[in-house]
């Protein structure tokens, strides 16, 4: 942390109806209605991102959308722009993450392209980093992650990269219940701090935000979020529910106020 202002984000993912969703950005909002020391997202479908990022503007509760198009608009069935996503309300976006890459083919050009995009249009942007369990166990994970961070990193300028929050999530421990120990997740951290200070300058990277993601829940919280380089969680499973997304959110707001 280290002065940093932790983030405690839940990513959603293609789970809960507008109904659902509705609900649970209000019982979320409500808990962290009184927390001051640490910010809190969401990041609901883009279905429900219109009600949500209008109904919860003015609470604290800051809110992303899970993915944008690079271009501004035109025939590109079934995807979403940044302007679209703007009029709603919403100002950040999430961008790059493992499942994008994985299942939907998202390479390091595609993300790098639509960081640029997403950052250089005002938008604060949550890029996500990992390592697969085969590239772990071969040993190549610091390879993979430099290579991941600094193909967004080329081209930002000094404004844009002051939005950015990279999000370190290795494969092999998003929603496997396998968590990184905070060895390993802070040992990457610093890893990707030295990157963002090796090519923006040591200002950026002791500003930049790192986010730990990956079957973070209420037991492991308080282990990761005590980390030197974490300032934060991205959490998949464990935000779909109030009661342990919020609880996560104490946590952090408990250790932001030591
Ligand atoms: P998980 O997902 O917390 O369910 O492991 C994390 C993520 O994919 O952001």
């Amino acid at each position: 942390m280290m002065g940093r202002r932790l983030l405690i984000a839940g990513n959603w993912k293609m789970n809960l109806d507008l109904y659902e969703s509705y609900q649970l950005a209000k019982a979320v909002a409500e808990g962290v209605e009184s927390f001051k020391n640490i910010d809190v997202l969401i990041s609901p479908a883009f279905i429900s991102l219109g009600v949500v990022g209008q109904k919860f503007k003015d609470s604290n509760l800051l809110i992303a959308a899970q993915n944008c198009h690079y271009e501004d608009s035109g025939a590109y069935t079934g995807e979403i722009s940044l302007d679209m996503i703007r009029s709603t309300g919403v100002d950040w976006v999430i961008i790059g993450h493992s499942e994008r890459r994985a299942i939907f083919g998202e390479t390091d050009e595609i993300v790098a392209k639509k960081v640029k995009h997403a950052l250089s249009n005002g938008f604060h942007v949550i890029g996500c980093v990992g390592e697969s369990l085969e590239q772990r166990e071969n040993g190549e994970q610091e390879k993979v992650v430099k290579t991941q961070v600094e193909a967004f990193l080329q081209n930002l300028s000094e404004n844009e990269l002051k939005n950015l929050v990279i999000a370190y999530e290795p494969v092999w421990a998003i929603g496997t219940g396998k968590v990184a120990s905070p060895e390993q997740a802070e040992e990457m951290h610093k890893q990707i701090r030295n990157i963002v200070n090796g090519n923006a300058g040591e200002e950026a990277g002791e500003s930049i935000l790192i986010l730990y993601g990956g079957s973070v829940s209420l037991t492991n919280a308080e282990e990761l979020l005590g980390q030197q380089d974490i300032d934060g969680a991205l959490i998949g499973g464990a935000s779909l529910k109030q009661e342990s997304f919020n609880g996560i959110a104490a946590i952090a707001e408990d250790i932001s106020k030591e």
